[in-house]
């Protein structure tokens, strides 16, 4: 038997944390064999009427983590999320752990450190992070093995970490109900995200997978896991036969209708910095509103 084959017989336990004012799903995900563990997509709760931010959602992982005794080694980014403030770097600060995001974090920086007018101070190297994976890469967590698959598409920097038989898929996917995340992000492209899809429909049937939103489409609960084998046969958006082509011509259609998520502006100056709030000149924490440039 292959590692590759043993290492999707691994179950790592999973424990998601939804937060209602963005709809994001954050994750503990437990190496089955130590107490080492991964945080996937933490949240920073923002006001942004009131410019404060607190730390509430973040708390109950770092709780969590306490009480369970669980040894805190990765805190990863699927992404540079546009819908919400990542709180890794308070994670980090309380638990340790290596921050980390795909390496195509540098376009990103590139697209919006111009966006945001931002300085020389600010780095476009990635270097905010701990770790840039490239597609392919590996890691561990305790003695289980992650793997990224890098899926651009909704952003250049997306990627799918897959641990043991759990795959955690960003915004790649919703659930098979909810289809797919807009493509019209700067540095977006529909037919590379649907290409980025198959990769992961490509993954064994029973693969669980994790989102990271939902929506509760036509009224119905949150949920945020389903399987490989579920999203190929009933994803509304590209299950069963969808082409590549019908794909792209709906996904262009709907993301002309969609407007800009309503953290987008604060979520991309603090997550392209690893989740760190910029400092105006005199040091204090401060944030920008570029005025007709998204
Ligand atoms: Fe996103």
């Amino acid at each position: 038997m292959s590692d590759t084959k043993l290492n999707t017989l691994e179950q790592p336990e999973v424990m998601a944390f939804f937060d209602a004012q963005t709809n994001t799903i954050s994750y503990i995900v437990k190496d089955p064999s130590s107490t080492a563990c991964a945080v996937i997509d933490s949240v920073m709760n923002m006001d942004y009427a009131a410019g404060r931010i607190t730390f509430e959602s973040a708390d109950e992982i770092v709780k969590t983590i306490k009480d369970q005794g669980l040894e805190l080694q990765w805190i990863i980014e699927t992404h540079v999320h546009a819908d919400h403030l990542s709180a890794a770097p308070y994670l980090q600060e309380q638990l340790g752990g290596k921050i980390g995001i795909s390496e195509k974090i540098i376009q990103v920086q590139d697209t919006f450190g111009k966006i945001f007018n931002e300085g020389t101070a600010f780095q476009r190297d990635g270097s905010q992070f701990d770790a840039l994976f490239e597609d392919g890469d590996s890691y561990h967590v305790g003695q289980m093995q992650a793997t990224v698959i890098a899926t651009p598409g909704h952003t250049p920097a997306c990627m799918v970490h897959v641990m043991g038989d759990a795959a955690f898929v960003g915004d790649t996917l919703f659930m098979p109900d909810g289809g797919s995340a807009r493509a019209d992000f700067p540095g977006g492209d529909a037919g590379i995200l649907y290409d980025s899809i198959q990769k992961v429909l490509s993954l064994p049937d029973e693969t669980r997978l994790f989102m990271c939103h939902d929506y509760g489409p036509n009224g119905r609960d949150i949920k945020w896991e389903t399987t490989v084998a579920e999203e190929r046969a009933f994803n509304i958006h590209v299950g069963g036969d969808a082409t590549r082509e019908s794909f792209v011509k709906m996904r262009t259609e709907r993301d002309a209708t969609l407007a800009m998520p309503k953290l987008i502006i604060p979520a991309l100056q603090v997550n392209m910095r690893a989740g760190e709030v910029p400092t105006d000149e005199d040091g204090h924490p401060s944030l920008k509103v570029p005025i007709n440039s998204l």
